[in-house]
């Protein structure tokens, strides 16, 4: 069977002034089709109540999957389906991705203070 492949990479804030830092694991994950695999974000600002979940297919632009604020998940146009947001508290935030073909891209988080 084939195999889809995820990739993710840490996405550091280098920009923001006030020194909030996200960390994002796996760096990686490889999983057959018909499994679902999680993701992970952390922040270590309580402030930046609004999450953000973006991806990057090969050769395409970013693209927003969805948002995630006071625990209620907004998903975007194409992904109401097979992603899945959800946060356990604060300053984690979780995307669950069912795996089918075609779903290999770089996954990435981010994190604000309002819903921009
Ligand atoms: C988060 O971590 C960064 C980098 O270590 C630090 O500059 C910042 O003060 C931390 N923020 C909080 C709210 O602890």
């Amino acid at each position: 069977p084939t195999v889809s492949l995820l990739f993710f990479f840490l996405f550091s804030p280098a920009d923001f002034s006030d020194g909030v830092l996200i960390t994002q694991w796996p760096k990686y994950i490889s999983s057959p089709p018909e499994t679902s695999v999680e993701m992970h974000c952390y922040q270590n600002d309580t402030d930046y109540d609004y999450k953000y979940w973006y991806r990057q297919i090969r050769g395409e632009g970013l693209v927003l999957i969805g948002s995630y604020n006071f625990n209620s998940p907004s998903s975007e146009k194409g992904f109401e389906t097979g992603f899945t947001m959800s946060g356990t508290e604060t300053k984690k935030w979780t995307l669950t991705v069912d795996v089918k073909e075609g779903i290999d891209a770089v996954y990435l988080c981010a994190a604000s203070l309002h819903s921009e």
